[in-house]
């Protein structure tokens, strides 16, 4: 979920949801990533190390040095579907006694919030969750959390400085999403955020990280109607997000990996830099800023043939759910899918509020960007 001010990055055009029988396959981010924990990357750094004493001990300095923290709940990740608008979500825990929410995971904007003195918040029962849910959801408060610390307007990460009465005023904060009339504003606080330090050794050390969150006292639009009704952690890489307080508390490094798999559960780990066999791509600035995750496509494929002029600069944004294209680059994706394509397309109306082409069939070529 982009905040407003990104909206000028976006080329919205149409979405398009495939379906292949279960499988719901969109588009596919070619790029391969592979988790430093994972049995693959595992076996890279086995075959690596044979013969090689040099990198066994760089590799010993490194795992050492590198804290990757996750939640104090865990690394897990999950997305529960059309009930909370098909992002991704995991549970933190905040403040002292710790209070759990479950945060939904942007990387198109900066600031984590919580439903916190709630003037209006979206309902937190478990129960008008139907089955989604097996507890009820939280709010915050910072009177009830010992560790919680006010945020004046003279604050340097206070936005709204220029509207305050007076310097020692609580800070207050409205961040607008892309989604219409999405919004979420209250007062920024401090608490500390509980994570849990693993690695390859197994053991487990707990970290409190100050943050700078939002008391979201009053939400509106997408966040009262089912998406992120328990707040939103901001990944993105403004001075207010949590990977950069981790990173500048020295408790990481100024990284992080979500990893999600073709069912929509997933991992995330702070300060992740994946193994040195990882491929990477250079993010581009907008405006002479480097503000958010942009990247350049530089074609579109569809099977094994690529199409010409269908590069285009694209947000990488967890917190959007369809994948958007520019105009042009649809056009031409569009056209080649049906020359591909000998299926039955039925128009399913009222799709998260728009129309989406659900073609039916076998053997689905893959769209690759
Ligand atoms: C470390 O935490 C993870 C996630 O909560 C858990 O699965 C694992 O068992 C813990 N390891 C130890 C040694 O406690
Ligand atoms: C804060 O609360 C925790 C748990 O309720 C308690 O153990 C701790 O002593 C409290 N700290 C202070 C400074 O009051
Ligand atoms: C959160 O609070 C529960 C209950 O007081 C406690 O068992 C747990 O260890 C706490 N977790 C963290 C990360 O402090
Ligand atoms: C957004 O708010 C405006 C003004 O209140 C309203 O006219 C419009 O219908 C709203 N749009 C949506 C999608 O709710
Ligand atoms: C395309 O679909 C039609 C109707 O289902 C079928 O008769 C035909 O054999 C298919 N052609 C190819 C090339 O799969």
């Amino acid at each position: 979920m982009a905040a407003r001010s990104l909206l000028s990055l976006v080329l919205v055009v149409a979405c398009v949801l495939v379906e292949e029988a279960q499988n719901a396959v969109a588009i596919t981010l070619s790029s391969r990533l592979v988790h430093r924990f994972s049995d693959e990357a595992k076996a890279l750094r086995a075959s690596r190390s044979t013969g090689d004493a040099k990198l066994v001990e760089d590799e010993a300095r490194l795992s050492s040095s590198v804290s990757v923290p996750f939640p104090s709940e865990g690394s897990d990740t999950a997305s529960f579907g059309n009930d909370f608008g098909w992002l991704h979500y995991t549970w933190i825990d905040i403040g002292t006694p710790n209070v759990s929410f479950l945060v939904a995971l942007d990387t198109g904007s900066d600031l984590l919030w919580v439903p916190c003195d709630c003037v209006k918040c979206a309902p937190l029962s478990a129960t008008y969750y139907s089955n989604t849910l097996d507890r009820d959801l939280n709010e915050y408060s910072p009177s009830g959390s010992n560790t919680s610390k006010h945020v004046s307007c003279s604050h340097e990460l206070c936005t709204a400085s220029p509207n305050c009465k007076s310097p020692k005023q609580p800070c207050p904060y409205t961040v607008e999403y892309f989604s219409e009339n999405t919004s979420t504003s209250g007062l920024l606080v401090e608490d500390v955020l509980h994570l849990v330090s693993g690695g390859d050794d197994a053991s487990n050390n707990s970290i409190r990280a100050p943050v700078i969150i939002g008391c979201g006292m009053k939400q509106s639009g997408g966040y009262l109607d089912g998406i992120a009704p328990d707040g939103l952690m901001g990944l993105g890489l403004g001075e207010i997000s949590v990977p950069t307080f981790l990173a500048k508390a020295g408790l990481t490094a100024n990284s992080f990996s979500i990893c999600i798999d073709d069912e929509g559960s997933g991992r995330i780990f702070f300060g992740d830099q994946g193994p040195n066999t990882q491929q990477s791509t250079s993010f581009l600035p907008s405006n002479g800023n480097y503000e958010t995750y942009i990247v350049g496509v530089e074609a579109c494929c569809i099977g094994n043939s690529c199409l010409k002029q269908t590069s285009f600069r694209a947000l990488v944004d967890s917190g959007t759910s369809f994948t958007f294209l520019p105009e042009e680059v649809y056009d031409k994706i569009a056209v080649e899918f049906d020359k591909r394509v000998n299926a039955t397309i039925a128009v399913m109306q009222n799709l998260l509020g728009s129309t989406a082409i659900i073609p039916v069939l076998k053997n689905f070529p893959k769209c690759l960007l």
